[in-house]
């Protein structure tokens, strides 16, 4: 089975137990105390520090929020609208890689369709005075705690999904209940033929909070000063450029790791319906309430450099997806790709083939283009200067996230191609700086 073969390349059962048990204790109290800081300690940790150090438990038991009806009315209409424009809108059929298994799913790609509905949507319900996204940010610790809680349920019920109705034959137990349900038991969950698990809590329901989020906070500043510091303005539309470029290279995201290699368990959907729209968006919730003015010189310069690093991280995926697609038939920085035929084994025996881009971006060093990712979120983080650390948490997070990426997918291509990704390691090493060693 597909899980088996997988399980080798996730992370040991003693760093999933220490994982896992420090995502469940400190995850979510993190996530509450990083709102709380934001919105009620002036964006200052030594605020919430003195506060929990005078009031202990109980302080933190009182500023945990309960899940209210208006937070949990709040996250069904926004996830039923999504899982609804997932399922209706229309969009070309799209195949994803083939699995471990042989199996290969097939997608609607309708992404930037739903996106652009869902902006629009929610600017209108604003404009015409439907709906206030104020609403949204002035519950945002009660849509937090309801999202840890109902996330964790929706976690239990993938484990059991995937005991009783696998939807694929990438799926299966490792043998280890806290293994199965931490890392996943289905690569391809889906609920009836076409709704499909993951496209639904990564792209739809995280990355999509994302930008609805970035927007929310731009417009309760706007609502509560009367306008939108330029700081806030970098912020957003870097955000959103960011969320943009994502659902127009979505199909290729479900070629990646989340996707292909990593099955739908508690540490990718936890992460995306709890720490996507906590964690991702907190620099917008800290501008709120610090409007912060740049002046247009310095706006413009940190808008035109996250620009440029966005960009090239979308380039350093677009090249490596044109380069597959077309078979390695393409060409790379004007030039015939430079590439390695790697072939390898599938769990079911037969032997196949694939190419490994060793020019481009993808020659500069191994995993360039995590380094354009993590500019591009320092530059969405800049516009708070830096009065306050906490805004800052998630570029610290993002490099540590992608740092461990690199080490997992590296022990996963090493596991698959064996002497070819030795090769490969060899032509295109870690450097420090890209293309002299
Ligand atoms: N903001 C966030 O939280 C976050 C987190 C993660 C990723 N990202 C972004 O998402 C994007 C995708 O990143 P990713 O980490 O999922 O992985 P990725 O780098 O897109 O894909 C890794 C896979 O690509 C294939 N590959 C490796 N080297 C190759 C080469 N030289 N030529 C052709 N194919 C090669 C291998 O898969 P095969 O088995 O197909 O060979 C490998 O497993 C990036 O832009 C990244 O920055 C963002």
């Amino acid at each position: 089975m597909a899980a088996a073969t997988e399980s080798k390349t996730v992370h040991s059962a003693a760093v999933t137990y220490v994982s896992m048990i420090s995502l469940l204790t400190l995850c979510p109290p993190f996530v509450i105390l990083l709102w709380y800081t934001m919105v009620h300690a002036d964006g200052s940790v030594i605020k919430s520090w003195d506060y929990l150090r005078q009031n202990g438990l109980q302080g933190f038991i009182d500023i945990w929020p309960i899940p209210t009806a208006v937070a949990w009315k709040l996250i069904a209409c926004f996830g039923a609208f999504e899982a609804a424009l997932q399922l209706l809108l229309p969009g070309k059929r799209v195949e994803g890689p083939i699995s471990p298994t042989g199996h290969r799913p097939v997608y609607k790609a309708n992404g930037v369709a739903s996106y652009a509905v869902t902006l629009i949507t929610y600017l209108s319900l604003w404009w015409f005075g439907i709906f206030n996204p104020t609403i949204v940010y002035d519950h945002l610790g009660e849509i937090y705690s309801a999202l840890i809680f109902g996330s964790f349920i929706f976690c239990i019920f993938l484990y059991i999904k995937g005991h009783l109705a696998p939807s694929s034959t990438d799926s299966g137990s490792c043998g280890n209940i806290i293994i199965d349900f931490y890392w996943g038991m289905e690569l391809y969950p889906r609920i009836g033929k076409n709704f499909d698990i993951k496209v639904f809590t990564n792209c739809r329901f995280g990355m999509m909070s994302w930008a609805v989020l970035a927007v929310t906070y731009c417009i309760k500043q706007y609502e509560a000063n009367g306008k939108v510091e330029d700081s806030m303005l970098v912020n957003t539309i870097l955000m959103l450029i960011y969320v943009t470029k994502f659902f127009l290279w979505e199909a290729g995201y479900w070629s990646t790791m989340d996707i292909a290699h990593d099955r739908a368990g508690f540490y990718i959907c936890w992460g995306c319906l709890v720490w996507v729209p906590s964690v991702y968006t907190s620099p917008g919730m800290y501008l709120v309430n610090h409007p912060v003015h740049l002046g247009t010189q310095l706006a413009l310069f940190i808008l035109a450099a996250g620009i440029l690093c966005i960009y090239i991280n979308y380039d350093c995926d677009r090249q490596r997806q044109e380069f597959r697609r077309t078979n390695g038939r393409c060409l790379v920085w004007g030039k015939a790709p430079s590439k390695i035929v790697a072939s390898y084994t599938t769990s079911s025996g037969e032997t196949k083939q694939s190419l490994l881009l060793t020019s481009g971006w993808w020659g500069l060093a191994r995993h360039f283009h995590y380094v354009p990712e993590i500019l591009a979120a320092f530059f969405w983080t800049v516009p708070a200067l830096f009065n306050h650390f906490l805004p800052y948490f998630y570029v610290i997070f993002l490099t540590i996230l992608l740092f461990d990426r690199a080490k997992r997918d590296d022990d996963r291509c090493r596991s698959k191609y064996g002497k070819y990704w030795k090769i490969y390691c060899q032509k295109v090493p870690y450097r420090i700086i890209p293309g002299i060693y």
